[in-house]
């Protein structure tokens, strides 16, 4: 034995040192299984060991190899540990990456002006709903029944009864219904209809409807409120002026113009030489519309108007193409 003891221990002394020379966890994997595997010289010589004395011997030399293993995959574990906590350390107090801040859409911003404009008149802000009934729509508000507006072609039906609202002005006949005047209401929101896409027209806009009903209201609050509006909207020097016009559920129906902010009445592109710009339909409400909701006309008088948001939003900020307030892009919608 004492000639195999000195090949063994030779054996030790160059197993220890491939263990302690191992870099990393491969090697030392690779390490283990060539002097502790099952195919080891030293695992099967401990197979075909006979005597104590060698039974101690090589359980003695696989028993430190075995610490050595363990030892040294526990220093490249905790080296690797030193490793990641020295190079992916976070300092903290390093700032950080900015955050990019938005900003709201130019229609709602619109929309904000208005629902504080009104609530600093007084008015309730109402949002109604989009999908309304034919009645509503069109027969409460007396459109009569040849009214172009309730073709299949101008219009969006569901079936008979029910369409996507063509206006807000429905919300007049839900405030109406909903309680006894005096009445100040603003109602904002989304209106459709069937038009084809263009850079004046887009199929679904949003649109502001106010209605007031009190005893006594004239033509002249209705322009008094339409003034003080139009210069919150589009700046204190801007000045209106009412066309006659023809609407179902107005009489007189009027159609408010305001100066043109671009050449201050001159006349320019944006205002087609006129000095004024269209800012959509108002009126007295017809005696029709009160008798269709149960409200006296010898009583009660009213005004109603109605804007579109996206024209607002066009004349505030002078944007040429409707479809620029429905497409998101970032790059036009940053300006404003
Ligand atoms: N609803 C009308 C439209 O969409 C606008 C309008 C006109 C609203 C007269 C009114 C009004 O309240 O009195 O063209």
């Amino acid at each position: 034995m004492s000639g195999d003891e000195e090949t063994w221990r030779a054996h030790e002394r160059d197993a220890l040192a491939e263990i302690a020379a191992a870099a990393d966890a491969d090697a030392i994997e690779e390490a283990r299984v060539r002097h502790l595997g099952r195919k080891s010289e030293l695992a099967q010589a401990l197979r075909g060991v006979r005597d104590r004395e060698s039974g101690m011997l090589l359980n003695g030399i696989r028993q430190r190899l075995d610490d050595a293993v363990s030892a040294k995959e526990r220093e490249l574990a905790d080296a690797e540990l030193d490793r990641r906590l020295r190079e992916e350390i976070v300092d903290v107090t390093l700032p950080g990456d900015d955050l990019t801040l938005g900003h709201l859409h130019p229609i709602t911003q619109v929309r904000r002006t208005v629902e504080d404009t009104f609530l600093g008149l007084g008015y309730e802000v109402r949002d109604d709903r989009e999908v309304e009934t034919v009645e509503l729509n069109f027969d409460k508000l007396a459109f009569s029944p040849t009214h172009s507006a309730r073709s299949p072609r101008d219009t969006f039906f569901f079936d008979e009864n029910r369409v996507l609202r063509t206006e807000t002005s429905p919300s007049q006949i839900h405030a109406l219904q909903e309680r006894e005047p005096p009445i100040y209401m603003v109602s904002i929101g989304r209106v459709y209809r069937r038009d084809a896409i263009t850079a004046t027209r887009y199929p679904i806009f949003h649109q502001f409807e106010g209605l007031a009903v009190d005893k006594g209201l004239t033509l002249a609050d209705l322009k008094g409120t339409l003034l003080h509006v139009m210069r919150a909207l589009y700046g204190p020097d801007r000045r209106v002026r009412f066309r006659t016009h023809y609407f179902p559920f107005t009489e007189p129906s009027i159609e408010p113009d305001v100066s043109c902010g671009i050449c201050g009445g001159s006349g320019c592109r944006t205002c087609k030489f006129s000095g004024w710009i269209e800012m959509g339909g108002a009126g007295m409400v017809d005696p029709r519309v009160f008798e269709n909701v149960g409200v006296d006309p010898g009583e009660w008088s009213g005004f109603a108007f109605g804007c579109g948001l996206e024209r607002t939003a066009q004349l505030r900020h002078d944007i040429p193409d409707i479809r620029a307030l429905w497409e998101g892009d970032l790059r036009v919608l940053r300006q404003f």
